[in-house]
């Protein structure tokens, strides 16, 4: 089946704070202290954190359940996390999207969708996943030029652990069988871990009225949640509105909604991006929306920064 597809494959308790543990002074390697969260970094000389007597008897002596599926109940905040590969986007959605889940990336033009979606393929493949990327808007070589560009070995996943898909969203038929049957199959054949469509919304234009589009992404969504496969769908936002998906229907239909978006300065000076996590189904996760900017080789959100 999945040579079926090389003519497409072209080329913690928030109610209990714990107490703020002290680690060492900054040494090479290690990361910076996180102001403001539960660890900071002790002052030269400074004592490390030391849980009192009594936790340090609790930690010896945990209570045994029966099984770690009875502690891991869904909707609590240890359901397994898969990383974006973007910092503080991650912290943001209190450790990373939760696996199997569905997402959407809603953005106006340029800001970055195909940007974070790249960063999660390879934050995928450095951690040895197979991983899907459909796109539909951008032409491959493009694509492949620019994921080189952005520092990432290209070739050393291309067609083994990672799928490029470029679809025509012209091609009808081709495009919107593809990715209704085609797309789950090779999902299960090549057992990838990551999925993209990046944009969703270039195929919800693809069909004929709302009532369809309607009909086909819950068919399609619910599909893809039946996969062993954490998925994501950039989207392009409404022409009106810049904090909804183009037809509406992404929000309503996925776990999680991440929106990109420019703000504008008080004084009209400039244009700064912003992040925000709009919703994420059965989790705790920020309201805020920080800034970040799309760097030659990185995106950088910044966690610690306010945009107003
Ligand atoms: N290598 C790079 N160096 C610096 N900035 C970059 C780089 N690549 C992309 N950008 C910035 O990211 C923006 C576009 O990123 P991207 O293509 O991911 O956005 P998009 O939301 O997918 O856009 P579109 O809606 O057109 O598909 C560019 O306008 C540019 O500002
Ligand atoms: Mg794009």
């Amino acid at each position: 089946m999945v040579d079926d597809f090389s003519a497409l494959i072209d080329d913690d308790d928030d109610t209990n704070q714990p107490p703020v543990r002290k680690i060492p002074p900054t040494q090479a390697g290690t990361p910076p202290a996180r102001t403001g969260g539960i660890i900071q970094q002790a002052e030269p000389g400074e004592a490390e954190w030391e849980p009192p007597q009594d936790e340090k008897k609790e930690i010896q002596e945990p209570p045994k359940p029966e099984s770690v599926a009875e502690v891991r109940t869904p909707g609590k905040r240890d359901e397994p996390r898969i990383k974006l590969g973007i910092e503080g986007l991650d912290e943001m959605l209190g450790g990373g999207l939760v696996k199997n889940s569905v997402t959407g990336i809603i953005g106006t033009y340029g800001t970055g969708k195909t940007t974070f979606a790249i960063n999660f393929i390879f934050e995928g493949l450095k951690q040895g996943e197979t991983c899907i990327l459909i796109s539909l808007d951008e032409r491959a070589e493009m694509l492949k030029e620019s994921i080189r560009r952005r520092g990432y070995d290209l070739d050393a996943y291309l067609d083994k652990t990672f799928f490029l898909i470029k679809l025509d969203p012209t091609d009808f038929t081709l495009a919107v069988n593809s990715i209704k049957n085609e797309i789950p199959d090779l999902i299960r054949e090549t057992k990838a871990s990551r999925v993209v469509i990046d944009p969703i919304s270039l195929f919800e234009g693809l069909l004929p009225d709302e009532a369809s589009r309607r009909l086909e992404m819950f068919r399609f969504v619910e599909r893809m949640r039946d996969e062993e496969c954490t998925f994501v769908m950039t989207s392009e936002t409404d022409t009106q509105i810049p904090y909804a998906s183009k037809y509406g229907l992404v929000e309503y239909l996925v776990d999680c909604v991440v929106l990109l978006r420019y703000v504008r300065t008080s004084d009209l000076s400039g244009t700064h991006l912003a992040v925000e996590v709009v919703k994420m189904r059965r989790s705790q996760h920020s309201r805020e929306i920080k800034p970040y900017e799309i760097q030659p080789d990185d995106v950088v959100v910044y966690s610690e920064a306010s945009v107003f």
